[in-house]
This record gives C-alpha cells, structure tokens and sequence, in this order.
C-alpha cells in the first residue's frame, strides 16, 4: 500500500468513528442527541490534533529539549517519521564535523601553509604553518581581509592582477615564500604558500661556491698563463729572470693544488658514503707534532704551548689531526708577531675538550656566525696576505659534524679567539691504570 493511502486511511476511520457516534446517539435517543453526540467526539478529536499540532511546533523550537509524546493515529507515525528525520540529520552532522576536524588536522600537518578566503579575500580559516610564515593569527584575524594582513607590495599586485596561474615569490622579512592562489567552488579562495628559504640559501651558497672557485683558481691561472706568453714571445730571455719565473709559476701551481685539494676534501667530506673510520688516537703525541708544525709555521714569532691532561679518543686520525691543525694555523696566521698561543686538551662532563686560544686580532660578533662558510673570510685583503682561501673552518665543521663533535667560537677584536673542538662523551677512551 503506498503511504498515501496509508495516510487516509486513519482520516477515513476518524470520520467513521464521528459518524458511528452520531448514528448510535440517533438509535438510542434521537436525531438531536446524535448529532450532539458527533460533535462532542469531534470536538475531542480536533483538541487531540490541535495539542499534538502545538506539541509539534514546540518541539521544532527547540528540538533538543522537548521530547514527542508517541502520538495518536497517523500522529504516531508523523512523529515516528520526525524522529528518523532528525537522527539521521544528527548522524550527517556528526559525520561532518568529524570530516572537518580531520580536514583541518591534515591540513595542520602540511608543511606548506593554507589559508581559506572568501571571495572577496576575508580570511575564514588557515592552518599553523601559515599562521607562521604569513604571520596571521586564526584567533584574532578571521574575517579580516588578507591583504590588509600580508602587508606587501608585490603580493597586492599580485591580487589587483590576477594572474593566478603563475606563482608568486614573496620576500617577508628573513623568509622567502613561494605562493599560489587557487580559487575555488564559486565563492572561495585558497592561498597556498611554501618556504623556500632554505632552498635559497643553499642556491645562494652553490652559486658562491662556483664564482668562489673559479676566482680563487683563475688568479693563479693568470699568473702562470702571464709567465707562459712572455717565455713563449721571448726565447732570449735571460736566463735568472726566467727561472725567476719558473719559481713563481711553481708557487702559483702549488697554490691550485692546494685549493683543489682543499675543495676536494671538502666534497669528500660531505659524501654520505664514505664512513668516519674509527680509530683509537693518541692524542698525546697528536697534539705534540700539531704544536711542532704550528712553531715551524709561526717561525718563532709566537709562543706557543700545550697543555694537556685529557684521555685519547676514537675518530679519525686523518680528519681529527686536519681539523685541529686548520684551528692551530689559523691562530698563528691571525695572531701579531709576539703573540702567545695555548693548546689546552683536557676532559669536561660533556666529554673530552680541545681549545686553541690566542691573543691575536679577534673577531667581530657579526662574523662568528658565517665563519664556517665556504670561502668565508673576515678581512679578505688581510687573507690574501695570509694566502688563505676561507675553506679551513668549513673543512674543519664537517670533520666535526662527522664525529658528532661541534665547534664553539669565542672572540673579542683585539683581544683574541678560543676555538673549542666539544667531542662528546662516547669518543672517550679511557686508558686501564
Ligand atoms: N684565530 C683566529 N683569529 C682571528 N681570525 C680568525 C681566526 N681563525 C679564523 N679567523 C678568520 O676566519 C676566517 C675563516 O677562516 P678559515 O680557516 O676558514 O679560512 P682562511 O684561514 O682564510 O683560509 P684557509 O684556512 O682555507 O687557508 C679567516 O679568513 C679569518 O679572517
Ligand atoms: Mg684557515
């Protein structure tokens, strides 16, 4: 039966019930009496439904609190009907919110940022890494328009044209951001913005890298090249000046190698797969030949000493002794005639400690950061005098980053550096008494 019928079917007993009344009060008594009769039941019937009508609409007031009686006649099964209706409405919204809150958790989780806008860029949501990198605030900027927030130039632009297809590279103070704005249903907009700041750094510092290289090579290629052309136009040359010329194109040649060694170490040192080789090093006679070297470099215009009272470790001998020797080099290259230099070896809580400290010409604040930079030099007429190329620190970090060891500067301009090398706990050998 279709619900149809089953809808007139309680309606068609209703009237047979008033009619029977009627009829019964008419045998009984008479025409009068039954048609009061009618009437009364009637009556009865439309309060019955006016009550359940006015139960009906407090109830779609305020759903949560009032609760349907179970209803009389086709009342029952409206009631029924209302309730299915509800649950079900309940149950989707239930579902919807769980969508959403798992919606916005992925999208907390994405490492770019996402910020929802309407159509006309008032922001309705946006997720932490947004919130950091564009620096909004989801608690105090909903409904705020977006580009009264992102308050720079090019990103106006980039709205007032429009040209959304093409992504858009914004500089926020230190960050650098890729962004996109995706437009979305009819009436919203997505803005989609990724950090490249790292990236760029990296960039930056491979393409310094290359203009690095090839100048701190292309000076000594010109030397020589200079020699070549005059041995090559003057076959009469006097013989002392040309092997004055000779010297000095060694000197340059030496100089190359040296770089490209320097650079080769350098990329050998970053390559994953090429394992620290653990040895157990005696630290002692170490330092002793590092000191040796650095005296026969200063030439006796420094003093240098060591003080040792530590354990050995286990590292690499090649790398270890490379690393130490570039800070000690570095001290006597950096410090005056008549300055003193001190080795200190020695055992902390944090693990076995080496410290390389002068009283030479120091260091600004504003360079201790960058000094392990590739090609990185403070005062770079000051190194060219020193012949050096700025790749000693960098050497010197990765051999450290490779032992899990790290580097601490200390410095004060005109007082001079200490140059700590921390090792930690686990490179300690303790020696058997
Ligand atoms: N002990 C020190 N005192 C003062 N300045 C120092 C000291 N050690 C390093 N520096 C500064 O740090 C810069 C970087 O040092 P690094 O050893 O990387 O390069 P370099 O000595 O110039 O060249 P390289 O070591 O490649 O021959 C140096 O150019 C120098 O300006
Ligand atoms: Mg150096």
């Amino acid at each position: 039966m279709s619900p149809r019928s089953l809808f007139w079917i309680p309606v068609a007993v209703r009237f047979a019930l008033v009619f029977a009344t009627g009829l019964a009060g008419y045998y009984v008594w008479d025409l009068k009496s039954g048609l009061i009769l009618a009437l009364l039941v009637l009556t009865a019937m439309v309060i019955t439904q006016l009550r359940y009508m006015y139960q009906l609409s407090l109830w779609l007031d305020n759903p949560e609190e009032v609760r349907l009686s179970d209803g009389w006649g086709s009342w029952t099964e409206i009631f029924a009907k209302l309730y299915r209706l509800r649950r079900e409405d309940q149950k989707n919204r239930n579902e919807l919110a769980e969508w959403l809150s798992r919606f916005r958790q992925a999208m907390s989780q994405l490492p770019d940022g996402v910020v929802i806008m309407d159509d006309v860029l008032f922001l309705e949501w946006c997720n932490p890494v947004a919130e950091k990198q564009l620096g909004l605030s989801l608690a105090t900027d909903t409904g705020m328009r977006v580009t009264n927030l992102i308050r720079s130039p090019d990103f106006i632009d980039y709205i007032i044209l429009g040209r959304y297809e093409e992504p858009l590279t914004l500089t926020l103070g230190e960050r650098k951001l890729i962004v996109r704005l995706i437009p979305f249903e009819n009436r919203r907009q997505i803005l989609v913005s990724h950090d490249v700041t790292e990236f760029d750094r990296l960039e930056r510092m491979r393409r310094d890298f290359i203009a690095n290289a090839s100048h701190e090579l292309r000076t000594p290629l010109t030397v020589i090249n200079g020699f070549l052309e005059i041995a090559m136009s003057e076959p009469d040359l006097d013989p002392s000046i040309r092997q004055q010329h000779l010297k000095l194109m060694a000197e340059q040649g030496k100089r190359m190698q040296s770089r490209v060694e320097d650079m080769l170490a350098l990329t050998r040192l970053e390559s994953i797969e090429y394992p620290v080789r653990e040895e157990l090093l005696d630290m002692h006679a170490m330092l002793e030949q590092i000191k040796a070297e650095a005296q026969a470099l200063s030439g006796g215009r420094h003093a240098i000493k060591l003080e040792f009272n530590g354990p050995d470790v286990k590292g690499s001998p090649d790398e270890l002794r490379s690393a130490i020797s570039n800070l000690v080099s570095n001290a006597v290259r950096y410090t005056p005639e008549g300055g003193s230099i001190t080795l200190h070896w020695r055992d902390a809580e944090a693990g076995p400690r080496f410290t390389v400290e002068d009283n030479g010409l120091g260091i600004l604040p504003e360079h201790i950061g960058r000094l392990t930079e590739r090609f990185y030099r403070v005062d770079k007429s000051r190194s060219r005098e020193t012949q050096g190329t700025g790749l000693g620190l960098a050497i010197v970090k990765h051999v450290l980053m490779r032992h899990n060891a790290s580097l601490q500067v200390e410095s004060q301009p005109g007082k001079g550096s200490q140059f700590t090398i921390q090792f930690p706990g686990s490179a300690r050998v303790l020696k058997l008494a």
